[in-house]
């Protein structure tokens, strides 16, 4: 059996991770998406439980995901869930060094695992998560940029809030 992890922070999931999550989940038996505690970030827009909630949400109909969140190191996480796999999304020339860099990281930790990279699709090439913030935060269209059952709750989050 087929098992990866794509880990992130999702922070909101966007057009461009749900794109890579079907793509993924069509190369392997499970798909396990994990999204990172990390104690470091303390200006997340939402937290972990309210974006597994999210990942839950637009994931339904696809049956070989999971949603999970980790903290500590990736390839721990890796190793308790017996992945083999673990899935990035690779979206220019500008993620590529800190991506290879994780990578290779991750490997040196631990070898069993490889880090697969899937290329965006060209029409998620300029979405991120900080993007759909910024968008959100002044007002303007994110219907393009985040799934449907989530985009309503992304613009009430900055509703009230200081710019
Ligand atoms: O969506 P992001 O924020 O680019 O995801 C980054 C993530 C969560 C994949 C990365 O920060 C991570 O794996 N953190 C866990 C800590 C770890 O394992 N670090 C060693 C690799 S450099």
């Amino acid at each position: 059996m087929i098992k990866a992890i794509y880990p992130g922070s999702f922070d909101p999931v966007t057009n461009g991770h749900l794109d890579i999550i079907k793509r993924a989940a069509k190369l392997t038996d499970k798909l396990v998406v994990a999204v990172l505690e990390n104690p470091n970030k303390k200006n997340s827009l939402f937290t972990v439980e309210e974006r597994i909630e999210h990942l839950k949400l637009v994931t339904k109909d696809i049956e070989n995901v999971e949603i999970h969140s980790f903290s500590g190191l990736l390839i721990d996480f890796a190793k308790k869930e017996n992945a083999q796999i673990v899935i990035r999304g690779l979206r220019a020339v500008t993620d590529f060094e800190n991506e290879f860099q994780m990578a290779l990281t991750n490997r040196s930790l631990y070898p069993a695992v490889e880090t697969m990279f899937i290329p965006t699709s060209v029409e998620y090439l300029y979405l991120s998560s900080s993007t759909v913030k910024e968008v959100a935060m002044f007002g303007g269209d994110i219907g393009t940029m985040v799934p449907c059952e989530i985009k309503d709750t992304v613009i009430e989050r900055f509703k009230g809030r200081d710019k």
